[in-house]
């Protein structure tokens, strides 16, 4: 569908898509997107007309997306509960993942139900109540569908077999693993040192040329089916590592390109990240911060290697956000 859009230089992206759903101007039935250097963010008539100030804006064609707030269309709760129903949810494969506020707990058969009516793929819906240990895994209660949690998700044309309660996995980073694979270069040597199923290796291995990727991951479970999706999607130069990244990314030949994905901890792997890529290779650094902090980080890494790009990958929480620094090393 034609709209009309804001053009966003990618690095502010989120920056602007928040402040322009903030003014009451983002289109929500419309998917965001982006090319090598812009996001394009659809927005409509109505809330604040200063909304566009200083901003370009341009008209394009979007894809529609399934509207999240349909299934509140089946329900009937009492007025005081309808504005804390969840407004965004993670969808992987069939299965519907929802955070809930403690005041909607007595209705969450009844949410759950209305999420299966409204959209005819959801098979299972599930009620995340937290991400959990070193292997990230998220804490699931199945509150509506099938009992099941392992399903099957496309992305960019490939497809990932996946038990989302023993494994780690984010929809919500497809748009940044396609940024990070159009990054590399043919016969590249890259290490993805939080692997977890595979997702940004098999992205990279399908669409560019690298020499190899070395997919670490600790979580035996993440292992088993990282072996499974390559097989799936016919990849050929992944290869697979079970173990500590700390003492296998010291083991391999330096790397011309390092993923560092595993945001609460990165910063723990810094010098093991450091020490395995060559001079002149980049390491994707992922990490949580701050909005207002996250220009001093940039500095303290600035010591270590040149950061030549802060990419807000998407809000954390109201004040955070997963940012990935992209570090150039001498
Ligand atoms: C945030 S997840 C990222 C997974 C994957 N990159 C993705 O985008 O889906 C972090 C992963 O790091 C793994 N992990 C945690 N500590 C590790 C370590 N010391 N060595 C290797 N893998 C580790 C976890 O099991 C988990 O799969």
């Amino acid at each position: 569908m034609r709209s009309r859009c804001v053009v966003a230089p990618k690095a502010q992206g989120e920056t602007i898509r928040k402040k322009l759903s903030d003014d009451g101007v983002l289109r929500n039935d419309l998917k965001v997107t982006h090319d090598e250097e812009f996001v394009y963010i659809p927005v409509g008539g109505g809330g604040d007309t200063d909304a566009f100030d200083n901003l370009e804006t341009t008209e394009r064609d979007f894809e529609e997306i399934d509207r999240i707030g349909d299934y509140k269309e089946f329900l009937d709760l009492p007025n005081d509960l309808s504005p804390l129903l969840p407004t965004s949810f993670d969808v992987v494969g069939d299965v519907y993942i929802i955070k809930l506020e403690d005041g909607l707990m007595p209705h969450s058969r009844d949410i759950a139900g209305a999420i299966l009516k409204a959209h005819s793929n959801a098979k299972v819906v599930a009620l995340d109540t937290g991400v959990e240990g070193e292997f990230r895994t998220r804490k699931l209660d199945i509150i509506g569908g099938e009992e099941r949690t392992r399903t099957t998700h496309k992305e960019y044309g490939l497809s990932f077999d996946l038990d989302i309660a023993k494994v780690y996995f984010s929809p919500r980073l497809a748009t940044e693993r396609k940024r990070i694979a159009e990054m590399v270069r043919k016969g590249e040597r890259i290490i993805d040192m939080f692997a977890g199923v595979g997702p940004f290796s098999l992205l990279i291995a399908k669409t560019a040329e690298p020499e190899i990727v070395y997919a670490i991951d600790k979580n035996p479970e993440a292992i088993t089916y990282l072996i499974e999706n390559i097989k799936i999607n016919k990849i050929k130069n992944v290869a697979p590592m079970l173990g500590d990244a700390g003492e296998l990314a010291p083991s391999l030949k330096k790397a011309d390109r390092i993923i560092m994905n595993l945001p609460h901890s990165s910063l723990d792997f810094l010098d093991v990240g450091l020490g395995s890529v060559k001079p002149g290779g980049i390491l994707h650094l992922y990490l949580i911060s701050e909005y207002d902090e996250v220009d001093g980080l940039k500095d303290r890494l600035d010591q270590h290697a040149t950061v030549n790009n802060v990419q807000e990958v998407h809000t954390y929480s109201p004040s955070q956000c997963l940012y990935c620094l992209d570090l150039l090393t001498g």
